[in-house]
């Protein structure tokens, strides 16, 4: 069986996701491509040869040769282009963040349940080999019973603030994703405490938001967590993770585009600075959760990353957001 797509969306990240879909997986291919920037449809639709190209995203869904949508436009649009697809009978692949509101979050989950359709959202992380290598050491016993988890997660540099002000702010546009991988690893959090400032550039916190965070995390299992967000690490994008538990612990490195070490009479240093940005370091995670979609499709398998696991990380980012302004400890259930 081969999948075909319609894909929403041909900015960044839809970019990336055609690239996928048309250079690495052979059993699938984007037949439809829409974007309301219609040059943009044309042109990613002229790169692979895509034989269908519009503004309209009902076009390309309701292609008659269509099975399966990638909702790569902007986060507003993803809740009721779920719903659209679903309704079409697509099986479905959605960027995250789902929705900045829970009741549109459940109004799109509902839409899917009852379509029957399949629904994975876009939390790629999972789908990096060191992250998944350090989940199979926690899942094989490698590191004994989880204690305490670590999350750096820093970014070369914060966005525009023209996005911070509409973005929902670092908790919903940043730290979605360590929510996610924290979830991942040691499992289902029960509270969470966060702590902010404005280090990094005041015009972010003029805007609203802030650019720095330390966050704990209580999980139900009992383990304890931590992650460490910047918008600006001077060095580069930094991504790390290190698991602790009773046999031992398990960490990543950053990645670096060569491996060179340059030694002379005062220093022994690499000769370059991690990749330097999400584009780079995560390219073959990208690859893979599609991948994975498209086998579960296939083989008609449960999809790794489900619409509750799209939903429990802006729960969580809700719950950060209320432990910064009110400086206390915030349980998910209070949300
Ligand atoms: N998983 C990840 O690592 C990751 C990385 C980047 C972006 N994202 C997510 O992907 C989404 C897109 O982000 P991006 O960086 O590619 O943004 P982008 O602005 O580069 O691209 C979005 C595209 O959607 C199009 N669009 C907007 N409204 C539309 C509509 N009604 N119909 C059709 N097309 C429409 C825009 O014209 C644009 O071309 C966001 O939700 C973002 O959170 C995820």
């Amino acid at each position: 069986m081969t999948l075909n797509f319609a894909l929403i969306g041909a900015g960044r990240i839809g970019k990336v996701h055609a690239q996928a879909v048309m250079t690495a997986i052979p059993e699938a291919r984007i037949v439809s491509v829409a974007d309301n920037d219609l040059p943009a449809a044309q042109s990613l639709a002229q790169t692979y040869g895509i034989p269908v190209f519009t503004h309209n995203h009902l076009e390309a869904i309701q292609q008659a040769d269509v099975n399966a949508v990638i909702i790569a436009s902007s986060t507003d649009t993803h809740a009721p282009f779920i719903i659209d697809a679903a309704r079409a009978g697509r099986h479905i692949f959605c960027e995250k963040p789902i929705a900045a509101q829970l009741s549109t979050i459940d109004t799109a989950l509902a839409a899917v349940d009852q379509a029957g359709v399949k629904l994975q959202i876009g939390f790629n992380r999972r789908f990096d080999p060191s992250f998944a290598r350090i989940k199979q050491a926690i899942e094989g016993g490698e590191i004994g019973i989880p204690h305490l988890l670590h999350i750096i997660s820093r970014d070369p540099g914060p966005p525009p603030v023209a996005y911070i002000r509409v973005s929902g702010g670092i908790f919903f546009d940043m730290t979605i994703h360590d929510f996610d991988m924290a979830r991942f690893l040691f499992g289902d959090v029960e509270e969470i405490y966060a702590a902010g400032g404005v280090l990094v550039d005041p015009a972010i916190g003029e805007a609203g938001d802030i650019d720095t965070a330390l966050i704990t995390l209580k999980f139900a299992n009992g383990a304890i967590g931590t992650i460490d967000n910047s918008r600006k690490a001077i060095y580069g994008y930094d991504q790390r993770v290190e698991v602790f538990g009773s046999r031992g612990s398990a960490s990543n490195t950053n990645l670096y585009p060569d491996a060179v070490t340059i030694s002379d009479g005062a220093t022994v240093r690499r000769a370059s600075l991690p990749l330097n940005f999400f584009l780079e370091r995560y390219q073959e995670s990208y690859r893979a959760e599609l991948q994975a979609f498209v086998r579960a499709v296939v083989e008609d398998a449960p999809v790794p990353v489900t619409g509750q696991d799209g939903r429990v990380p802006v729960v969580m980012a809700m719950a950060a957001k209320q432990s910064y302004l009110h400086n206390r400890p915030v349980r998910l259930s209070e949300i």
